[in-house]
Formats: C-alpha cells, sequence, structure tokens
C-alpha cells in the first residue's frame, strides 16, 4: 500500500491499548532493518526523518528509500514522519517533498507563538492530508541544534493541553514525563539499584500523563527519548575500544505501561544506534583484516532488525496489528 497518514493507526492503538513505534531513519540498513522485523511482524510503521537526517542523507534519498521500503513491505502501513520539525518552512517542503506527517517542535518558544507556529503548520498540512504533531514542555538531551541541560527541562503542564490542541487542532501531541533523548537519560545518582545489582532510573511521571489524558480523552499522546539503553549493547560497545559510561534509559516496562494508556506513537533513535555502533565495534575488533563495508553492515542491520522486533512484540505491543491500522 502507498504512505499513510498516522490518522487510523492512532485510532486504533488508542482503542486497542498500543504503540506505533517511530523509528529514525538516516541511511539504507536502518531502514531495511526497521521494515524487515515489521514487515515479518505484520506491524504498523513510523519512520522518521530529523533535520539532521535530511542534512546527512539527503531528503530524495530518504523518500526513495522508505518508498522502496514501502514496495518491498506491501502489507503493512507506513508513516514517513518528519521529526522535531524546527520551522514551517522546513514542514513545507516535507509536505510537499511526500512526507505524510510533521511535527512541528515549537516546545521551546513561549506559549502563544507555539501555538501560533503550530496552527500555520496544520492549516497547511491539513489541507494536504498530512498529519500533524505538537509538542508542549521540552525533553533534556540533544535533537539537532537545540541541546537542553538535565534539569532545565520541564514537564508538561496538563492545564495547557487543552486550549493548545483546540486553538491549534493537530492531530497528536508529544509531552514531557521524564524521559530525555540519547543515551544518558538519568545519572547514576538518580537511580536505586535493585537485589541483582542493576541500576533502576526514578518512574516516569505517570500522574502527568494521566492528568493531560483525562483532559483530552480519545487524544493520541506521544513519548520522545524512549530509548531503553539495552546494557548488552551498552557492555559490547564498551568491550570494544568504545567510551559510553553511565549510558542509561527508561525501562521497557514503563514504557509498556504507557502504550497501554494513551500514548500512541513512541520515539526510539538511540537504542538502534546502539544496536549498529556496538555490532561494528565488535566485528571490528573480530577481524581487524577486514575492510569490506558489507561485511559489517550486514550484522549490524540484523542486531537492528532484532531489536525492532524485540520493541513490536515486548514493549509497543503492535506486532500483528498492520490490518486493523489500514
Ligand atoms: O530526537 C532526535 C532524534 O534522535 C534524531 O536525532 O537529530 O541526531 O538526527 P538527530
Ligand atoms: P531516544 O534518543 O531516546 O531514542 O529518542 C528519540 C527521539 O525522541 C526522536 O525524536
Ligand atoms: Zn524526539
Amino acid at each position: 500500500m502507498a504512505l499513510v497518514n498516522s490518522k487510523k493507526m492512532f485510532e486504533q492503538a488508542y482503542k486497542n491499548g498500543y504503540a506505533i513505534g517511530a523509528f529514525n531513519v538516516n541511511n539504507m540498513e536502518i531502514v531495511q532493518g526497521i521494515t524487515e522485523a515489521c514487515k515479518e511482524e505484520k506491524a504498523p510503521v513510523i519512520l522518521q526523518v530529523s533535520k539532521g537526517a535530511r542534512a546527512y542523507a539527503n531528503h530524495t534519498y530518504l523518500v526513495k528509500l522508505v518508498e522502496a521500503a514501502v514496495l518491498e513491505c506491501p502489507d503493512i502501513p507506513v508513516v514517513l514522519h518528519l521529526d522535531h520539525g524546527p520551522d514551517f518552512e522546513t514542514c513545507k517542503s516535507c509536505i510537499d517533498g511526500g512526507f505524510t506527517s510533521v511535527m512541528i517542535d515549537g516546545s521551546h518558544l513561549p506559549f502563544e507563538e507555539n501555538i501560533a507556529l503550530t496552527k500555520k503548520v496544520v492549516d497547511y498540512a491539513h489541507e494536504r492530508g498530512v498529519t500533524v504533531e505538537g509538542e508542549l514542555g521540552t525533553l533534556a538531551g540533544i535533537e539537532d541544534d537545540v541541546k537542553v541541560e538535565h534539569g532545565a527541562e520541564s514537564y508538561t503542564k496538563p492545564e495547557e493541553v487543552i486550549e493548545f490542541v483546540t486553538r491549534t487542532g493537530v492531530d497528536s501531541l508529544a509531552i514531557a514525563i521524564g524521559t530525555s533523548h540519547g543515551a544518558y537519560k538519568f545519572k547514576p545518582e538518580q537511580c536505586t539499584r535493585n537485589e541483582q545489582g542493576i541500576l533502576v532510573p526514578p518512574a516516569l511521571r505517570f500522574d502527568i500523563l494521566e492528568e493531560v489524558s483525562k483532559k483530552l480523552p480519545g487524544f493520541p499522546i506521544v513519548l520522545h527519548g524512549s530509548s531503553s539503553v539495552p546494557q548488552d549493547y551498552v557492555k559490547m560497545v564498551n568491550e570494544n575500544g568504545g567510551k559510553m559510561p553511565d549510558a542509561i534509559g527508561v525501562p521497557e516496562e514503563q514504557l509498556r505501561k504507557a502504550a497501554a494508556l494513551s500514548v500512541c506513537k513512541i520515539n526510539i533513535d538511540s537504542d538502534l544506534r546502539l544496536a549498529m555502533t556496538g555490532t561494528i565495534r565488535k566485528f571490528y575488533n573480530e577481524h581487524p583484516d577486514k575492510f569490506d563495508p558489507r561485511e559489517y553492515l550486514k550484522p549490524a542491520r540484523a542486531n537492528i532488525k532484532e531489536i525492532v522486533r524485540h520493541k513490536l512484540i515486548n514493549v509497543l505491543g503492535c506486532a500483528g496489528k498492520a490490518e486493523e491500522c489500514k
């Protein structure tokens, strides 16, 4: 089937207590790893492209890679989404250039400016059948040029969400409840140790999520910064020449809980980066004589596929849901 917008996916996800995985794509191997897993698990999927991805790989290459995946996976619905659209022009360029969904990220702006910018994008997008994600509240971490220090992030204020959604007309809303971008989401001193000696991060602010959901019944919520930073891959990186001390992510049980509530889209990028980097580092270490990129990209792609499969089945709950999302 052709690329779709996110409307039907979110309706089904909300109604049936699961979330759609939104995975960032930057090259062919990442597109293939993600979509091969979704095809085999019959899962709907959102492939998302950041401003940085467009600068790295070029808009046309990314659109064509995603279109190739759609041809290879004709039985699953696929959304092509702009992640963290920084301004109206970037959103317009993506809408005009084949994307079926965009995020306008005005979360760093004062409330009224965020509303005005988001509404401008919504008006342009909706006339063209494209869905729009807005954001209220800021996450810590780095995305493209914007770096928000830990401690400077701000949770979404539930009292603002009705006005924001009503005045902008957005189709989904990203909120800040304690997740953050990148592989260092929590400091070890914020965590406690369980019986096995594993660091357990503080819980997400489910009270905020629940308040938001009460104010916006039936409305799809988005969680950014939702990588879990698998410790096996952190270890693989560190044992093979990398240096990622104290990389900690969001526990998967908490994401599963969010997916069963009103969270309909969960953004995962860092986990795929870790899988790719760990696998390639290990390959280099074990095969110092090899120099054919296909030889190290192949296992990297295979591990991206397996981590996505795991997320679809055990975290998002969207495996087997492709048909109902069409
Ligand atoms: O939230 C940001 C995503 O992880 C994309 O990262 O801006 O480095 O492409 P990027
Ligand atoms: P992670 O860094 O946790 O993977 O978050 C990705 C994200 O939110 C993309 O928008
Ligand atoms: Zn994000």
